[in-house]
């Protein structure tokens, strides 16, 4: 279900932002910076601070959509699905473990949110309608946010990417 592209932006991007239906029909969206995939069919997240979000899946409102898109490049993907939130068990130790090893503190977890992808398909800027490349986007994008590329995906001295 997940190919290797949308692996790649969703593990390299991180941040998604996360669509679930409240109790009244309504929406509420919210990002997550532990955005991950976890296997061909499942992309993962962490209840950190996300009461809204994992109380709508537990009172039944299972389906999520996440959005996931790379701001340089003015692409990405968007992913449908039923979500469970996870809170013990041998699959939440696993995801607890990986996420332990990426430098999050066990103690800040509140629950684990594992999301199976049914629906996915790409997310592409209007900024390609006029036939430009994407060198000429991610340059463009570039410049607006007033940055420059370097020559590694060096996080510096700052260690692990923020959430
Ligand atoms: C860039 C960014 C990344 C975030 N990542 C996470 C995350 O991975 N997990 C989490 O629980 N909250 C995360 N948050 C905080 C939630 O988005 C925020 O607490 C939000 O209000 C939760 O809404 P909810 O209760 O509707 O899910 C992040 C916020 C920002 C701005």
């Amino acid at each position: 279900m997940l190919d290797e592209d949308m692996k790649q932006v969703v593990r390299t991007q991180r941040l998604g932002y996360v669509a679930s239906v409240c109790p009244d029909g309504t929406p509420n969206l919210s990002p997550k910076g532990t955005t991950t995939v976890w296997d061909d069919r499942h992309l993962v997240f962490l209840d950190l601070h996300s009461p809204r979000t994992t109380g709508n899946i537990e009172a039944g409102n299972l389906v999520v959509e996440i959005n996931v898109v790379d701001p340089i490049r003015r692409k990405g993907y968007r992913f449908k699905g039923p979500a469970a939130v996870l809170r013990k068990g041998p699959l939440y130790e696993d995801v607890v473990r990986f996420y332990e090893e990426r430098g999050t503190e066990r103690g800040r977890i509140h629950a684990v949110v594992m999301v199976e992808v049914e629906q996915a398909s790409p997310l592409v800027s209007p900024a390609y309608d006029d036939g430009s490349t994407e060198d000429a986007i991610s340059l463009r994008s570039l410049n607006m946010y007033g940055l420059t590329r370097t020559s590694t995906a060096d996080t510096g001295s700052g260690g692990e990417p923020p959430t």
